[in-house]
């Protein structure tokens, strides 16, 4: 693992946008996986600064997006999907048959998970991987104690990520359907992003202790080549 601390989110979301975008102009016709929530949100602004600009063309990539909401159907607010169309397919014209996803509100997602998988062995596997950290070291909807394992699956979510989005409980939002821990560890480049003092204490419980599936983040210890990629804040704990 390489540690990249920079000062702020800014220098962050820029520096983690130059590293994606060497990758992509070094392997145009790779396959990505991209996360939401917030923290990629000024990378993928400079990713699609930078595609409109033609500093890199995403046209010949592949896309999968990371994770969704059981329940939270493709358009709806708060989706990954629609996260991802907002961010990053829609202003980069992005073809539809370049995105793969799952569908949160799928009548059968152990199917979902089943394509998903096939068409990743398709390919050999993720070339890039973007990921972010939960509060509880969660990679993906991967939730502490995931089995270091799996592939493509829906988990039950633990409450700390249910509070994030669904405080009140009104929305019923109890799983999550995510790529697995074994296709986040198989992916060729792994680049994990956290800023702010509030994922200081996970950044130090995934990175200074030993590996375990207790907090999913840590098993990118064991990844060949990933990246971690912090602001000052987030960066604070480690030792
Ligand atoms: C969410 C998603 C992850 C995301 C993580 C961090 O719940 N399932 O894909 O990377 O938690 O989110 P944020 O960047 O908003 O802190």
């Amino acid at each position: 693992m390489k540690f990249v601390t920079e000062n702020n989110y800014e220098s962050l979301s820029k520096k983690a946008a130059d590293f994606i975008i060497s990758f992509v102009q070094n392997r145009p016709d790779s396959l990505i996986s991209l996360a939401g929530g917030s923290t990629p949100k000024k990378t993928y602004e400079h990713l699609v600064h930078a595609g409109k600009q033609g500093i890199v063309d995403f046209g010949q990539c592949d896309f999968i997006i990371l994770d969704e909401w059981v329940g939270l159907g493709n358009d709806m607010e708060d989706s990954c999907k629609k996260a991802m169309y907002d961010q990053f397919f829609s202003p980069l014209s992005i073809q539809e048959e370049k995105i793969h996803f799952f569908d949160g509100l799928s009548t059968d997602l152990q199917d979902d998970c089943n394509k998903m998988d096939a068409f990743i062995d398709s390919h050999g596997g993720i070339d890039f991987c973007v990921l972010g950290i939960g509060m509880d070291g969660h990679l993906g909807f991967n939730e502490p104690n995931t089995s270091f394992d799996s592939n493509s699956h829906v988990g039950d979510l633990d409450m700390t990520t249910i509070k994030d989005k669904d405080p009140n409980g009104d929305r019923n939002l109890n799983q999550g359907i995510t790529l697995g821990v074994k296709q986040i560890l198989d992916a060729k480049t792994a680049l994990l992003m956290a800023n702010g003092g509030h994922k200081a204490d996970i950044i130090g419980a995934a990175f200074n202790n030993e590996m375990t599936q207790q907090v999913p983040a840590s098993v990118l210890q064991k990844h060949t080549n990933a990246y971690v990629f912090l602001d000052q804040e987030a960066s604070e704990e480690l030792v």
